[in-house]
């Protein structure tokens, strides 16, 4: 499976944050924000991954991650002119994606909870068509949200005035091979925008959408505006300081999973070796390494 970070956009609810930098740049808490989304594809163990950005800000997204290959990813990098909608990764990507089933991931999307990595693992293990995720919020009027009948989902419906439930679906999906000529045949909605409802829409009337509701253990935040911002910032704070396990360390992931060695990763280690996160990661190699339990 392929992964895509979608990290354009026009950042407008973020002015002026987002005038001069795009917003998955700016930091939640210790780190950029388009560090979540990628811990998230890297705990799918997804390793080949397509960062899309404005064309503005594709150098600092490379300086930031380059080639991936510090942390054992291959990443490629592609460009969105226009804000045109979430569907149209598919179609940017398609050479990118091949032959392969895609996830993709909002680059303003934060996931962190209890057996998340277990429920990546089964989604791909089980992906038939498309799956999308669904989990309840207070107001669910600025997303895509789920209708059931019963417990079929019958539709999706995008930012309704009147949602039918309170399941809102977050942006992270994952889809067969056929998203791409799916994607081509998405006809901009009212606002101009290819909309990833109307793709999940097309899955769902072949009887091809499995939606996962998760429970009260996942936290899912998007980080759209500046309340959202500083929410997630004192979330990262308050559970990393708390527990002394770190959200969205890119770097600790990739070697738990084994994707860079002890050299490569004490390297990384040493160039952060200033800051707490740095201190973090070297305590995590040391451990592996059976010093401390
Ligand atoms: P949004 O928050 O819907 O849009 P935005 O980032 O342009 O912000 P604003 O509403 O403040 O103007 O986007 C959700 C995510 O998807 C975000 O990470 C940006 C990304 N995105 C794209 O990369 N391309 C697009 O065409 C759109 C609509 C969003």
């Amino acid at each position: 499976m392929k992964g895509i970070i979608l990290a354009g956009g026009s950042g407008t609810r973020l002015y002026p944050l987002t005038k001069g930098l795009s917003k998955q740049m700016i930091p939640i808490f210790d780190k950029p924000m388009i560090y979540y989304p990628l811990s998230t594809l890297m705990l799918a163990k997804i390793k080949d991954i397509l960062i899309i950005t404005t064309r503005e800000d594709q150098e600092n997204f490379k300086r930031l991650l380059g080639d991936g290959s510090f942390i054992g990813l291959n990443i490629e990098w592609a460009i969105q002119d226009e804000p045109n909608g979430l569907a149209e990764a598919f179609i940017i990507g398609e050479d990118f994606i091949g032959d392969d089933e895609v996830c993709l991931v909002l680059g303003d999307n934060f996931f962190y909870g209890q057996h998340f990595v277990r429920e990546l693992e089964e989604i791909r293990n089980t992906l038939d068509g498309c799956t999308v995720c669904g989990i309840y919020v207070k107001d669910p009027t600025q997303y895509g949200v789920l209708s059931f009948d019963g417990d079929k989902v019958v539709e999706i419906e995008e930012k309704p005035e009147k949602p039918k439930s309170n399941y809102a679906v977050p942006g992270l999906y994952f889809y067969d091979n056929s998203v791409i000529e799916k994607a081509k045949n998405v006809k901009p909605s009212a606002r101009g925008e290819l909309e990833i409802t109307t793709l999940n829409n097309m899955y769902l009337k072949e009887n091809k959408m499995n939606a996962r509701l998760m429970g009260r253990g996942m936290t899912w935040l998007d980080t759209g505006t500046h309340i959202d911002l500083i929410q997630a910032a004192n979330f990262v704070e308050t559970i990393q300081n708390r527990q002394g396990l770190y959200i969205g360390a890119i770097e600790e992931i990739s070697y738990r999973n084994k994707w860079i060695d002890d050299e490569q990763f004490l390297k990384i280690c040493d160039e952060l070796k200033k800051t707490d996160y740095g201190e973090y990661l070297t305590k995590i190699y040391n451990e592996n390494r059976g010093e401390k339990k």
